[in-house]
């Protein structure tokens, strides 16, 4: 059975022994606000060594300054899943979401439920945070965007400038995170949102002292992401993708 728990500096030394490796013959691509599936080639042969001393000196660096925060899955004690959590900065539209850091998990550890695991520990911590939503920027094969869809992330309308810039290939996404018990809705989830205004509303209105500025304030202050998903298209384009090496978290 394997063990999930967060990492830290001296753990990624095991980030060797993970197999990112994925192909896939079809990709999606984001074509007017909605996802279609083309006839295009993914490949990935895994990291190199290099690659990997490369990505352990950044998370090195990372949980040192603590603007990252890793969990990783074991079989004993071999690593053989990683995701992380960006802390250090808000993204999105309206600033008010966490990016995910890296999602890997070895090829052969895929489907019982490993990334699953993973991406329920790191929505939690953001949760945790405060934060209202995560922001993934998923490779585009269909197993990973399939997983994040069906984890219950929708694709953002507006993708964010930065990240955007850094993966243009990708799928962009956002998984609203439900409120805990303890939160009191201000900042809290999809729903806490018309609630909030609409109570505010009927105060207002109950009290005689609706005006445009108060009654327009709340909703400002909480205002929600427009996230769209629409069934997918099959159109024909084979393309080859260059093989991703070390950029973001391809
Ligand atoms: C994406 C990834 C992390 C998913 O990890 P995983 O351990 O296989 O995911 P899970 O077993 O928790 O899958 C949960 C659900 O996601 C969906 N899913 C996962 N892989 C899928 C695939 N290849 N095709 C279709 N759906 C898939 C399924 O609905 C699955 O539930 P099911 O097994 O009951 O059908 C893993 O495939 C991976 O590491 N891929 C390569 C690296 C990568 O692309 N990382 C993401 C970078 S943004």
């Amino acid at each position: 059975m394997l063990k999930y728990r967060q990492l830290d500096r001296g753990d990624l030394d095991g980030l060797h022994d993970i197999d990112r490796g994925d192909f896939s013959p079809t990709t999606y691509r984001v074509k007017h606000g909605e996802l279609i599936l083309e006839d295009r080639e993914f490949w990935h042969t895994g990291f190199t060594r290099a690659e990997w001393d490369s990505y352990i000196r950044k998370f090195s660096a990372e949980l040192h300054n603590g603007v990252t925060i890793l969990f990783g899955a074991f079989d004993g004690s071999t690593l053989v899943g990683i995701s992380g959590l960006e802390v250090d900065k808000y993204r999105g539209s309206n600033r008010d979401m966490l990016n995910m850091g890296p999602m890997w998990v070895s090829s052969a550890y895929r489907r019982p439920g490993t990334g699953t695991q993973l991406l329920e520990m790191t929505r939690r911590k953001a949760r945790d945070l405060g934060t209202r939503a995560l922001y993934v920027s998923a490779t585009p094969v269909p197993g990973t965007v399939e997983f994040y869809l069906r984890a219950g992330c929708q694709l953002l309308s507006v993708p964010d400038k930065y990240l955007f810039a850094l993966e243009r290939e990708d799928i962009h996404m956002g998984l609203e995170l439900k409120a805990n018990k303890t939160d009191s809705g201000g900042s809290g989830g999809k729903f806490g949102v018309p609630i909030v205004a609409v109570s505010m509303l009927t105060l207002l209105i109950t009290r005689g002292r609706i005006t445009f500025q108060r009654s327009y304030k709340p909703c400002a202050f909480v205002k929600v992401e427009k996230m769209l998903w629409r069934p997918k298209a099959k159109v024909s384009n084979v393309v080859h993708f260059r093989k991703k090496n070390g950029i973001g978290y391809g």
